[in-house]
């Protein structure tokens, strides 16, 4: 009987102890998603930070990443930045870096989790620019030409960099100084770019080499291999689309035609 009762008890505190974590893990999420909300840096939730510029309905996601000197960091209306991006200007906190901004981050901007924006004379990405995770963009290099002092003590060198309107950044790609990158430009994952990159053009590589180009003349050179994605219908609405997101992916009104506007009239 010792047997039993021994095996009964110890049931018994598994099942407490499953139900403690379980509480604790739902407590711990919702916890968490507060914060995040809480810690969301808006133009009408600054927190600590005295962005330059902060637009209407561009929010930084919380954590933030390492941010200083954000006084000359101007970002435009209706950017996303990711969790953990890192944007900064200048060597150290609480210098004094002149009139003019130095990161410029247009509007309707994406910045990926992860990112890293690190200016020290101008960056300064247009709109619409959206990265991919892990993406870093600096316009500073250590300079190594003296052979006997350690690198890291060399005063570094400057080149601005530029990130044209609409273009899109690949996941991990490094962005060098000097890089100057044209409008909807891809640059994709892992590429390293410098120098300067036409307008619509796709680059890959380290060093990145453009890989496809589009001109009026050509169209798209070489032409693309994939096909193009099928556009929505006419006239769809925003309901429909979240419908689509949450519950099925077929566009409404195809093939029998009411599979998801029945569920956006069901949500109703
Ligand atoms: C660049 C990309 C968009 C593909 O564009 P694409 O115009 O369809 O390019 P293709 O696949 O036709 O490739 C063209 C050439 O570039 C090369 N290439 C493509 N992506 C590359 C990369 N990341 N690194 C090195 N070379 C690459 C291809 O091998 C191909 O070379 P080839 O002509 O010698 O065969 C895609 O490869 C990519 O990198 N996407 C980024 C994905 C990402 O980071 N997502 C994050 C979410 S935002």
């Amino acid at each position: 009987m010792p047997i039993v009762r021994t095996l009964l008890s110890n049931r018994f505190a598994t099942a407490t102890r499953d139900r403690a974590r379980r509480t604790a893990g739902r407590a711990l999420h919702r916890g968490w998603k507060w914060l995040q909300d809480a810690g969301a840096v808006t133009n009408r939730n600054p927190g600590p930070y005295r962005f330059g510029e902060l637009g209407d309905g561009t929010k930084l996601a919380f954590p933030l990443g390492t941010v200083f000197n954000e006084q000359w960091v101007t970002i435009g209306p209706f950017s996303i930045i990711g969790e953990r991006v890192t944007i900064s200007a200048g060597f150290l906190p609480g210098l004094d870096l002149g009139p003019e901004p130095i990161v410029r981050i247009g509007g309707g901007c994406v910045i990926g989790r992860g990112s890293h924006i690190v200016g020290h004379q101008s960056i300064v990405l247009g709109d619409d620019v959206w990265t991919g995770p892990d993406v870093y963009i600096t316009d500073q290099a250590h300079e190594y030409r003296d052979t006997e002092l350690p690198i890291g003590k060399q005063w570094p060198r400057n080149e601005p960099v530029e990130i044209g309107a609409g273009s899109w950044i690949g996941t991990g790609a490094v962005i060098l100084p000097g890089a100057r990158i044209g409008r909807n430009v891809v640059v994709a994952a892992n590429s390293v770019v410098s120098g300067e990159v036409p307008d619509h053009a796709v680059v890959a590589g380290a060093p990145a080499r453009v890989v496809r180009r589009w001109d009026a003349a050509e169209g798209w050179q070489p032409p693309i291999r994939h096909d193009a994605p099928r556009p929505l219908p006419d006239g769809v609405t925003a309901e429909q689309l979240r419908a689509l997101v949450g519950w099925d992916l077929r566009i409404p009104g195809e093939d029998d035609g009411s599979a998801a506007d029945e569920q956006v009239a069901g949500e109703r």
